[in-house]
């Protein structure tokens, strides 16, 4: 069985009440097209979380973009998984880049959050990713692999984990690797993952992300052990999204 391709909305510290019309003219779209041979998933700021559920849009999935490891306690400003499953979230992207380096989030605080997330029955989104530094330096496939290793945890599988490549250089600049470097890293990551988790490896689904748009989506995702992206900027505005969902129909 191949992996289930996957396009991903990551809205990051953006919309408001009034995006709700986003989300109406995305399953518009959606319902009106050809049918998308892909899972179409919004992860919108907690705020909306609850409402963009209740919508209950026609093959749209909403997510989360964090939580907390612990499903409650003393912990001021946390969201856990518990209350994202509870606002009708699906999945949560867990060690984003901007995770990471906003809030120093190591590999292992990732695993336990992504272990948080499984025990809650949602799906993970594990990101990883290398600087423009480490690229550089040549060690692109030590660090990406570093992070698989240390940030998935053993009760992972491919049904309910999903792992994002974006390197760090190319979120929100609209650079891209070539299309051969997206599939060298993602090849690298398969590997592992059959390493780790036997033939289930090979089900896994790798998602590309960083300055995905309708342009270079259909490229990107022709890459061998590419399954789909994480899509943030062009992720916002309904008609974008789209066609980026466009490589899939
Ligand atoms: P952009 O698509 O804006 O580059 O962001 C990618 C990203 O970080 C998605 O999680």
């Amino acid at each position: 069985m191949k992996p289930t391709a996957l396009v991903a909305g990551n809205w990051k510290m953006n919309g408001l009440a009034e995006s709700r019309s986003e989300l109406e003219t995305l399953s518009k779209l959606l319902k009106e097209g050809t049918e998308a041979g892909c899972n179409v998933l919004i992860c919108p700021p907690y705020t909306l979380i609850s409402s963009f559920a209740a919508m209950n849009a026609e093959s749209i999935a909403i997510g989360a973009q964090d939580c907390h490891a612990k499903a409650s306690g003393a912990h001021t400003g946390d969201i856990s998984a518990q209350m994202l499953r509870d606002a009708g979230a699906e999945y949560v992207i867990v060690g984003h880049s901007e995770r990471r380096a906003d809030h120093g989030e190591s590999s292992a605080l990732v695993c336990a959050k992504a272990n948080a997330v499984l025990s809650e029955g949602l799906r993970a989104i594990v990101c990883v990713g290398e600087t423009e530094a480490e690229r550089d330096a040549g060690s692109t496939l030590t660090v990406v692999l570093g992070q698989l290793a240390e940030s998935i945890p053993e009760s992972a599988t491919p049904d309910n984990m999903i792992v994002a490549y974006e390197p760090v250089w190319a979120i929100g600049t609209g650079r891209t690797p070539t299309t051969d470097d997206v599939a060298e890293v993602h090849t690298a990551l398969r590997n592992a993952l059959v390493e780790r988790f036997g033939e289930n490896g090979r089900r896994f689904s790798l998602l590309y992300g960083g300055s995905v748009k309708p342009s270079n989506a259909k490229e990107l995702m022709s890459a061998p052990n590419v399954n789909g992206a994480l899509v943030g900027g062009a992720s916002l505005k309904a008609t974008d999204f789209n066609g980026i969902i466009d490589a899939y129909r």
